[in-house]
């Protein structure tokens, strides 16, 4: 008789492809998943860290799975992702309904762990690899029949920006051999996969440990390279590493989408100090100009934190005027999140939470007035659309534009997997309407 399991994804996209790794072993061990937990024998959580929120939200959904336990003392409950790397043994001894935990290096003995607990040995595995066993890190994936996937080119980070726990949970900095990434971009190809996304915590220091191995900015010219890719991104960029090479690709790739995600954090130069990023303000602006210079089309998007331990009102402004200057299409804010173990944890918050919430709506009004104005730029235009699938409605299907926006349109099926021109006819907030012009001829190399 099969066995169920049910898997929830928390935090970034990280995650998201590692849940891929997990469903693949679970899959191959002879588990099929389930919508409901209720009806499942193995339930796990890939959980993330990086602010309070995402961390209450795992301790929520976890608490929600407690009297199934009860009910059910055969029902296996694990929990892996960034939350059990950083508590590991604590989780065991603070959540007894919980029987394994596996951190963020360990996605690889799943199989071995779910055996152990079903003869009720409790485990927690959160222990580091390194490069000599790197290959369980970038594990091969199963094949689907989606349109875009992401590559993981890179695990972890050396940063230590002040305020983040990512590198404590995820290790340092290791980069995937190139030869391994682009075997597997071929392969996607070959599959049917047309886009795909270089993935990483800071893709732009790709193979700066690794003696011989080629830059990032070579790697993506191979990537390039690779017949029936028609559509490249990356993510994450960090501004400090984005050198003139990378810079450089936006105006000589055309499969290179015309969008670059370049996390700024904030716009006070003290402020970034304390934050250990590495550039000032002006740094930042000057590679901003530089990446409209080698393509003028190019759209950036960022991360904002706002209340950063002893943020003043001026250098919030800065921030403020950082967002009008650089004019981002789209910015992901978030509220500064202690983090316990990380540097930034031992400064002194002085500001109050309102007048934080208030500094953060001020910021959202800014952007929204910034993004509208930018996204209404595309009503009336034809731009390439990468097709990706049927949309919930009957009937229409959606696919991206090269700026990373979804829109949404009229057509049948066959049109799946090609680049067409989509007449945009409106905007919203997180998504675009568009029209087929009366006859579709592919677009290719567009970017
Ligand atoms: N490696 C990526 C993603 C890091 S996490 C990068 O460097 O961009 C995604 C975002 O979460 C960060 O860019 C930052 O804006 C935000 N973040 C990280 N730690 C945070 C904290 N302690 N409080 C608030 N926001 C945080
Ligand atoms: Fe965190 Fe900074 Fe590394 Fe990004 S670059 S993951 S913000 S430490
Ligand atoms: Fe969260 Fe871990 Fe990603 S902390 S943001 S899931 S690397």
């Amino acid at each position: 008789m099969s066995k169920f399991f049910y898997l929830e994804t928390f935090g970034c996209q990280m995650n998201v492809v590692d849940s891929e790794q997990i469903v693949d072993l679970l899959q191959a061990g002879g588990y099929r998943p389930v919508e409901d937990p209720e009806n499942a024998d193995l339930i796990l959580l890939n959980t993330c860290s990086v602010r309070d929120k995402a961390e209450r939200k795992v301790y929520g959904h976890l608490g929600r799975f407690k009297p199934l336990k009860q009910r059910r003392p055969d029902l296996i409950i694990g929990v892996g992702g960034c939350v059990a790397q950083q508590e590991g043994e604590r989780l065991l001894q603070k959540l007894p309904f919980v029987d394994l935990v596996f951190g963020t290096h360990n996605i690889h003995r799943l199989p071995e762990m779910v055996a152990g607990a079903q003869r009720r040995d409790r485990r927690a595995e959160t222990q580091f690899l390194d490069r000599e066993t790197r290959k369980n890190l970038f594990p091969e994936r199963s094949t689907d029949g989606n349109i875009t996937r992401f590559v993981t080119i890179m695990q972890g980070c050396d940063n230590f920006c002040s305020y983040c726990i990512v590198p404590h949970v995820r290790g340092r900095e290791i980069s995937r051999p190139s030869a391994d990434i682009l075997d597997e971009v071929r392969e996607m190809a070959d599959r049917g996969v047309r886009e795909v996304t270089l993935l990483g915590q800071n893709v732009n220091s790709y193979g700066a440990n690794e003696p011989g191995e080629l830059s990032f900015a070579q790697l993506l010219h191979e990537v390039h390279e690779v017949e029936g890719i028609e559509r490249i991104r990356f993510t994450t960029s960090h501004p400090k590493d984005l050198s003139d090479d990378l810079i450089r690709c936006f105006g000589e790739l055309p499969k290179l989408a015309t969008h670059l995600h370049l996390p700024v954090q904030c716009g006070s130069d003290a402020v970034l100090e304390k934050m250990n990023r590495g550039y000032t303000r002006e740094e930042y602006l000057d590679k901003v100009q530089r990446l409209k210079e080698a393509c003028p089309d190019i759209r950036l998007t960022s991360d904002i934190i706002v209340g950063f331990p002893g943020e003043t009102e001026e250098q919030f402004e800065q921030t403020l005027t950082l967002m009008e200057k650089v004019r981002f299409a789209d910015v992901f804010s978030f509220l500064y999140s202690r983090r316990e173990g990380t540097a930034a944890a031992d400064l002194e918050e002085s500001l109050p939470p309102q007048r934080k919430q208030e500094r953060f709506d001020r910021l959202l009004t800014l952007q929204q007035a910034i993004s509208t104005g930018i996204w209404q730029q595309d009503v009336g235009q034809t731009l390439p659309v990468l097709v990706e699938g049927e949309s919930r409605q009957k009937g229409e299907l959606f696919g991206r534009t090269t700026w990373n926006r979804i829109v949404h349109f009229e057509a049948d099926s066959s049109l799946i997997g090609r680049i067409v021109p989509v007449r945009v006819i409106a905007s919203m907030k997180n998504s675009q309407r568009g029209e087929l012009p009366a006859s579709v001829e592919p677009m290719r190399r567009t970017g």
